[in-house]
């Protein structure tokens, strides 16, 4: 007596009508469309066993005895979605989801065996999730640059608001121009031994977290003097507008913005690019052809613009990326569509090694592509960590 096996999940996500476009599989010619795809959801507890033959000969020694692997970014397949499953390894035989191991793996292998090995591995009860203490999360950038900025504040003033004349305002400074000013003080491309110091323990990811805390402050104006004639400096600005901005709002993160900057700080700049101690061809012939007064007229009038804030996005937190992702992956990973892959439980090592995958393109799917191009290495790091510390839930079989 056969019994034939029906997923519960498969009719419930068909009458939602989700479509996605899945591994670049070749499509086999079918009856209705993706119903080939659906076989390994329909299949009997006989295929089933055959797969179980198919994988315990040649599947286990790496994905595990009962699909749950041990070795390091080798994924767990038990409790995985079966049309998934069978689309990922027409996917690997066609050679549009690269990998040697699993090339070879399937090679030699019919469709009718991929079918049954996907239902034998999405039949198992899926891993248990790591241990919540697993790993700490990594901080969130916006805390961590305010942390590491602490000690900037005593000259650059609160939230990068200068308070002290010779000091630049760094609010409404791009993020770009604000990591690249730093690095050219610690490279010592721009000359300035007290800056080279105080930056020399300052790393790569604390640059971009310090710029990124100020990039997203309330921009202010610097809170010092500016003595100098407003109307003279705004008649002499005429030739600067087309790198600065109309108002001192640079769109270019290369150029600085000037408005709201220190006019001491404005003064001493030009004096550099003039005089050749900060390095930079386009200032330096424009500053040579400007004198004290100017220099001061000019700084006057960009001094009392108001700084605007610079493109900068607020970085998702973990449970915002989170809701995101289960709108395909379904509630903590747990995907109710046989055609997209479960993430709970899953190993985070895998997770992250597939994620930086899509990102670069090595393997192919348009959504995925698109939603891991905006992520972080800390992002990937927290999500594969969040998803692998999922209860997951086995796909629901139902006897006929
Ligand atoms: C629009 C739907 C959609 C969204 C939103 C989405 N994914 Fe996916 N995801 C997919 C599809 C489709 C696949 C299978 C692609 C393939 O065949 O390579 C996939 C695959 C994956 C995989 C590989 C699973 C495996 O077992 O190899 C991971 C990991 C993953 N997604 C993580 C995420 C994360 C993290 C997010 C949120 C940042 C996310 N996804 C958002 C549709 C989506
Ligand atoms: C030599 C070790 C090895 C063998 C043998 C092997 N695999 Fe894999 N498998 C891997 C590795 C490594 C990956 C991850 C590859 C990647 O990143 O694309 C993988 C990935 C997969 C995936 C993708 C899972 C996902 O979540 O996207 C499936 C499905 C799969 N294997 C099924 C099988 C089946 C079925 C067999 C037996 C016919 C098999 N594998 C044999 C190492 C192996
Ligand atoms: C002791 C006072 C002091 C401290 C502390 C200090 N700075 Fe500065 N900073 C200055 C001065 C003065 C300049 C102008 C140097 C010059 O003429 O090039 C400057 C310039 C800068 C600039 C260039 C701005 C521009 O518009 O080109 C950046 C960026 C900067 N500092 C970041 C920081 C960061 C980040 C910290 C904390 C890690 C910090 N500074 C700590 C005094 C300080
Ligand atoms: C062709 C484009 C261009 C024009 C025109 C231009 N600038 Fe600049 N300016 C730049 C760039 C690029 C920088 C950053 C150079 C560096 O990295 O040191 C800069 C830097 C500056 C700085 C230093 C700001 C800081 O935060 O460190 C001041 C002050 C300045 N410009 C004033 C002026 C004035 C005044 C004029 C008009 C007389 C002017 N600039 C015209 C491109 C331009």
């Amino acid at each position: 007596m056969k019994r034939s096996v029906q997923i519960l999940m498969l009719a419930l996500t068909l009458a939602m009508g989700i479509s996605y476009s899945s591994g670049g599989a070749a499509q086999p010619s079918a009856t209705k469309p993706g119903e080939e795809d659906l076989r390994a959801a329909n299949a009997s507890s006989q295929d089933i066993a055959e797969g179980k033959r198919l994988a315990d000969a040649t599947c286990a020694r790496c994905h595990g005895g009962k699909g749950v692997s041990s070795g390091k970014g080798i994924p767990h397949l038990a409790g995985q979605r079966p049309a998934y499953l069978y689309l990922e390894l027409r996917a690997y035989q066609t050679g549009a989801r690269g990998n040697n191991p699993m090339q070879a793996a399937v090679k030699f292998l019919s469709d009718d065996a991929l079918v049954k090995v996907a239902a034998y591995y999405s039949s198992l009860d899926p891993a248990t999730p790591v241990s919540t203490k697993a790993a700490p999360a990594k901080p969130d950038p916006v805390q961590a640059g305010k942390a590491a900025a602490s000690g900037c504040a005593g000259c650059h003033g609160e939230g990068g608001i200068s308070k002290t004349g010779g000091v630049p305002n760094l609010v409404g400074e791009d993020q770009k121009f604000l990591v690249a000013a730093m690095q050219a003080y610690k490279s010592g491309q721009r000359k300035h031994d007290m800056m080279k110091t105080l930056l020399a323990a300052v790393g790569e990811t604390e640059m971009n977290n310090i710029a990124l805390y100020y990039a997203l402050q309330k921009p202010a104006k610097a809170q010092t003097p500016s003595p100098g004639d407003q109307a003279a400096g705004k008649a002499a600005a005429a030739d600067c507008g087309g790198c600065h901005g109309d108002l001192g709002v640079s769109g270019n993160p290369a150029t600085p913005s000037l408005a709201g900057q220190d006019a001491e700080y404005f003064v001493d700049a030009l004096k550099a690019y003039k005089g050749g101690k900060r390095s930079d061809d386009t200032m330096k012939s424009l500053a040579a052809a400007l004198d004290d007064k100017t220099m001061k007229n000019l700084a006057a009038y960009y001094a009392n613009l108001q700084p605007q804030p610079p493109k900068a996005k607020k970085p998702l937190t973990t449970a915002e990326w989170v809701q995101r992702c289960d709108r395909c992956h379904g509630v903590n990973g747990n995907s109710t569509d046989p055609r997209l892959p479960a993430l709970a439980a899953q190993r985070a090592d895998y997770m992250d090694k597939v994620l930086h995958a899509y990102q670069k393109g090595e393997r192919k799917n348009t959504s995925m592509a698109a939603m891991s191009s905006g992520l972080s290495d800390a992002e990937i790091e927290n999500l594969a960590t969040y998803y692998a510390q999922q209860k997951a839930r086995a796909v629901v079989f139902m006897s006929k």
